[in-house]
């Protein structure tokens, strides 16, 4: 694990220095939504999503610092950022923190949380563009749209306080978690290249670890502390949500994410030596604490 440590590290650094160039200075008028743009986006997220990027990337025979491979992982982490604040809304989650720190919408106001939001979605796709990859770009704007992150959110928020079937939680984990994180692997694989082959295999290793994703987040929900987390503890039990320990129970929720993280490695087998970074990932979205 010290290896993944060092890995997450530099991916981070990456990440944070690409979007450091890519968001507009907080000076910049009307410096209301450049600040909540930088505020969100700098307050600490894990960024999961880029080293995932990076790491099938590396993989799949590219190199770490590829500028469009740095592109996309900012772009992918800015509109993970955008999904969070419109889902720490008043009118989706309603919670008061966020990555340790008080929502956008607290911190600043409702109108300008959801202009933020969007700018920042806006934003990544400008971003994404400068590639001039068309194949990424319809990649991720499918994983975000009705048939990914979207239809995901309004299957949960509809679901509030409802009895639902196991098919009905487990569609909205694929969409509104697992979608952009199967994506996040796919362009970095796709952007090296990678054969029919080693795409297929990603693609399956994206949804077992992005579904995975969601299962522990639900997990951590009724076992973590909002202290732990830098988010609202509890929040799903109080709003009545649709989550895997809801509909399975704690204990056959922990059996599922573990079998999930066993077929993900089954899938990325093939890789050997080159696959080391992409196993060890999939673990720690199993184990973290946060
Ligand atoms: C939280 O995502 C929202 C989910 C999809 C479960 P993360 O746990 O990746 O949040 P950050 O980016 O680290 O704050
Ligand atoms: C959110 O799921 C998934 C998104 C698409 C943002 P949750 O509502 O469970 O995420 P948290 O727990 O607030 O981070
Ligand atoms: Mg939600
Ligand atoms: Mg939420
Ligand atoms: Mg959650």
């Amino acid at each position: 694990m010290d290896e993944l440590k060092k890995y997450i590290k530099k991916a981070c650094e990456a990440t944070d220095f690409t979007l450091q160039r890519i968001l507009p200075p907080e000076d910049m008028y009307p410096t209301s939504i450049h600040k909540l743009m930088r505020y969100s986006s700098f307050a600490g997220g894990k960024r999961v999503r880029p080293c995932l990027v990076i790491a099938a990337h590396e993989a799949s025979g590219g190199s770490f610092g590829d500028e469009n491979v740095l592109k996309a992982a900012a772009a992918i982490e800015m509109l993970h950022t955008f999904s969070l604040i419109h889902d720490d809304l008043p009118c989706m989650d309603d919670d008061d923190f966020r990555r340790g720190k008080p929502t956008a919408h607290k911190a600043f106001d409702e109108a300008t949380a959801v202009l933020g939001g969007d700018a920042l979605c806006i934003l990544a796709f400008e971003v994404l563009a400068t590639t001039g990859k068309i194949e990424i770009i319809q990649e991720i704007a499918k994983a975000l749209g009705t048939r990914g992150m979207i239809g995901g959110q309004v299957v949960d928020i509809e679901s509030e306080g409802k009895t639902v079937t196991k098919d009905i939680v487990e569609y909205i984990h694929n969409n509104k978690t697992a979608a952009l994180i199967k994506a996040s692997v796919r362009v970095g694989a796709i952007l090296a290249g990678a054969s029919n082959h080693t795409l297929e295999k990603l693609t399956s290793y994206g949804n077992s670890v992005g579904l995975a994703f969601q299962v522990v987040d639900d997990i951590l929900d009724v076992e973590s502390t909002t202290e732990q987390l830098g988010k609202d503890a509890g929040s799903d039990k109080e709003r009545g949500k649709a989550t895997f320990p809801a509909v399975w129970g704690l204990e056959q929720s922990k059996v599922y994410a573990k079998k999930l993280i066993e077929d993900a490695w089954n899938e990325i087998e093939f890789l050997g030596e080159k696959g080391i970074i992409l196993r060890e990932l999939a673990e720690y979205i199993r184990v973290r604490i946060s």
